[in-house]
């Protein structure tokens, strides 16, 4: 792996899109690497993901124009199914996965950050989906994603007039959860991601899974999948001891993820 590095410490995994050159521009290169990090995670022991981009300018500047300017037809539509397919896996991802935005979001940056579960970002961050500046629509989940996330007015506002916005204003609309001095982004983030990973992994996990798909249902069968994830977790061992911890007034003496 060069163009996206993978670290573990204790039970945070950190991931850095690493082409600070190219402003950590998405290549297949780095869909490719991305994909294979994803699936070499140790899930026993790490209980949370971080995705940043390496260097203090950029998250990620979008997918790779040189790479993309020659594409067929054929070709851009599976470039973008590429993406989409990592990017799936990534939001699907079993453990929480929070964004460290430390710059560009641009395009595929802002993409990947949305197919993140929790996005904080630094003050230099700027925001944006300018594909239609380019000829194109955005390929990796932003003509979906950012209507989830911020609704349909002001997600076509930046789609349709590929308007970047700033952080405060990312902050503002929901795009993102925390503005951050850029020196204390890393940090930030690493503090709530040992807040996830100090409670019980198997609820997490449950919690995320639960979350993400019911949002594409209808309420009455959402809460079907919330009725299965809640009961699931009453066969867990965590839940005897958060429970028990509770009312033995004492404090949980650690999560055994069983
Ligand atoms: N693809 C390929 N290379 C990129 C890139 C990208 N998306 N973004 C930046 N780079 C490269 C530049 O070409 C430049 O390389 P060289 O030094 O070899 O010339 C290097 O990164 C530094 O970039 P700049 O000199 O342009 O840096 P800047 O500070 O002047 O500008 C910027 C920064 C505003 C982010 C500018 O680089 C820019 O506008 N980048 C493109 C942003 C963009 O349009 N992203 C969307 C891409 S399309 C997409 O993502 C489709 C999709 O949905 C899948």
């Amino acid at each position: 792996m060069e163009m996206v590095l993978y670290e573990a410490t204790g039970s945070i995994g950190t991931i850095t899109i690493n082409r600070p050159k190219a402003l950590n521009a998405l290549c297949s290169q780095v869909l490719d690497e991305l994909n294979e990090i994803l699936d070499q995670v140790d899930l026993e022991t790490v209980r949370c993901l971080i995705v940043t981009g390496a260097g203090e300018k950029s998250f990620v500047a979008g997918a790779d124009i040189s790479e993309m300017s020659t594409l067929s037809k054929e070709e851009g539509e599976a470039f973008g199914k590429k993406g989409n397919d990592v990017f799936l896996k990534l939001e699907a991802f079993p453990i929480p996965v929070i964004a460290a935005v430390n710059g560009f979001a641009l395009g595929g940056g802002c993409e990947l950050a949305m197919a993140c579960d929790i996005r904080y970002c630094s003050e230099n961050a700027l925001f944006g989906q300018p594909e239609v500046g380019l000829g194109i629509t955005p390929g990796f989940g932003g003509t979906q994603r950012l209507a989830r996330i911020v609704g349909p007015g002001r997600a076509k506002e930046m789609v349709l007039g590929a308007r970047n916005i700033k952080a405060e204003e990312a902050y503002r609309i929901g795009l993102v959860n925390a503005v951050f001095p850029a020196e204390e982004l890393i940090p930030a983030v690493q503090k709530l991601a040992a807040k996830i990973a100090g409670n019980a992994p198997i609820a997490v996990r449950a919690a995320k899974k639960a979350m993400n798909e019911g949002a594409s249902l209808p309420i009455a069968q959402a809460v079907v999948c919330e009725e299965k994830a809640f009961g699931s977790c009453f066969a867990t061992e965590d839940q005897k001891e958060g429970m028990g911890a509770f009312l033995e007034k004492r404090k949980v003496t650690g999560f055994v993820n069983k």
